[in-house]
């Protein structure tokens, strides 16, 4: 019943970015803009004036560069300082796909 489930949410998903040239990058990108962009800046700068009024840490900060992929997915599951937790909000699949797409900004 749950795998049912999970296809018919998969299938839809699908279904509604079909088309897309990246599937995966431009799902957790959308998310990332929805969600995160607005504190963590497009780039992961944290440029935003939300971001700054916060005083997000940017991505190329030696803490944030610090930090590995599951540390991230715990931070953002969790919260952490001002951001609240998201583990009831978004499936730890999502989690960590906008992880992965946040990860893409480290240099
Ligand atoms: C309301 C503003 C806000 C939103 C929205 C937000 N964050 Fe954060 N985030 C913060 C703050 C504040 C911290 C605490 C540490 C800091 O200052 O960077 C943080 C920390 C983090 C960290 C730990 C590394 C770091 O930068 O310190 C990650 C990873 C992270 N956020 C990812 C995300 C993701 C992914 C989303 C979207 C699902 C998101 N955040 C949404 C404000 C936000």
């Amino acid at each position: 019943m749950n795998h049912m489930v999970r296809y018919a949410g998969a299938a839809l998903v699908a279904v509604m970015l079909a088309g897309s040239m990246s599937f995966a990058q431009s799902s957790s990108e959308a998310l990332y803009k929805s969600k995160c962009q607005m504190c963590h800046g497009e780039k992961g700068m944290a440029d935003s004036p939300a971001g700054k009024s916060m005083k997000v840490k940017p991505i190329s900060d030696p803490d944030v560069k610090k930090m590995n992929e599951t540390e991230m997915v715990e931070a953002v599951k969790s919260g952490m300082g001002k951001m609240q937790p998201y583990k009831d909000k978004l499936t730890d699949a999502q989690i960590k796909d906008v992880v992965v797409y946040f990860r893409t900004f480290l240099k």
